[in-house]
């Protein structure tokens, strides 16, 4: 199975609903997290986890929390909306979360994640999966965290290995990957800088156990890596058709749910920083993209983009 991982800011709700109108090929959705500020969940967070927003066939909402109390409150909101399947989140790494205890913050605090599982599998019925990252500081923090999942009844363990100051660039660490897939007893997924169907092969040939897939800025970079993946290759005429479809449905998403022009224009610059990876150039595609200041300006440069495509 190939899962969309969650990137805030990216995946958003609409990208998800406009991916898998145009492309069907993603098994399952994970929104990027949710969390609570002084006993609160943000409005930006909540918009996010409306099941209205989520008719997906597969959508699997995370959760970021410092501690027990939070996961109860969370989960009771998910289980109000229906939701089956929780992520927890133990792997975002920027120190202005990492500080406050949560993502892989809590990777060196073993005992903590422990009580949150805990209070969790205690109270809900529901399924949940975890996204782990190699360590905080050190990959040695696989260990004690590795002993304390299997004592939990989870669904999956999703893995990227990194520690969290390398954040999502240099050496995936295949050691760390091999020692959780040797010690791990629940499914694991691979997660992490799969961008074509080589990476895919390679992955899939030196991690045998592993069978699912998370896939996040490949997607975002090139959305038929699924269907590559899948032995699909689309010719150039009808990507170039599908691609078109998915702008002009993105845009016309922003501009219905945004209250002015500026907003949408703003997130489908954002869209562009990876999309702009579909045309030959894409560093000057991505910088005519965001010089055109008004929606005008912006349809015709997006017209001639596409027209040399
Ligand atoms: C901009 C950005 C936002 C992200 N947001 C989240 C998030 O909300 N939750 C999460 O678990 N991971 C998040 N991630 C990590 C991705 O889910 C994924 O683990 C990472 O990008 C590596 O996979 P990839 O190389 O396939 O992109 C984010 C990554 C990026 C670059």
């Amino acid at each position: 199975m190939i899962y969309l991982a969650p990137l805030q800011g990216f995946t958003d709700f609409v990208y998800r609903k406009v991916y898998d109108q145009v492309f069907q090929e993603i098994d399952a959705y994970f929104v990027p997290y949710i969390s609570m500020k002084n006993g609160v969940v943000l409005p930006k967070y909540m918009k996010e986890v409306l099941p209205e927003h989520n008719l997906q066939k597969r959508v699997v909402p995370q959760v970021l929390v410092k501690d027990s109390p939070e996961m109860l409150m969370l989960s009771n909101l998910l289980q109000r909306y229906c939701y089956t399947e929780i992520n927890l989140n133990l792997g975002c790494p920027y120190p202005m979360v990492t500080n406050r205890g949560k993502g892989s913050g809590l990777l060196p605090s073993p005992e903590k994640v422990k009580e949150i599982l805990t209070a969790f599998f205690d109270k809900y019925d529901l399924q949940l999966s975890v996204k782990l990252r190699a360590g905080l500081t050190s990959v040695q923090e696989l260990e004690q965290i590795v002993t304390v999942l299997n004592d939990f009844p989870l669904k999956e363990v999703i893995l990227h290995p990194r520690i969290a100051k390398q954040l999502y660039s240099g050496e995936i660490s295949e050691e760390a990957f091999q020692f959780v897939a040797d010690n791990l007893k629940h499914k694991l997924v691979f997660n992490g800088d799969i961008v074509s169907v080589e990476d895919y092969r390679n992955r899939k040939q030196q991690f045998l156990v592993v069978e699912d897939w998370m896939l996040g800025r490949g997607i975002l970079m090139n959305p038929f890596l699924p269907a590559e993946i899948n032995g699909c290759f689309l010719p150039e005429v009808e990507k170039r058709e599908k691609l078109l479809k998915f702008h002009t449905l993105m845009l016309e998403n922003y501009l219905e749910l945004m209250d002015n022009e500026g907003n949408a224009l703003n997130k489908m610059h954002q869209f562009w920083a990876y999309f702009s990876y579909n045309f030959s150039n894409q560093k000057k595609a991505f910088k005519a993209i965001k010089k055109s200041k008004n929606m005008m300006k912006y349809k015709t440069e997006v017209q001639r983009l596409f027209a040399q495509l």
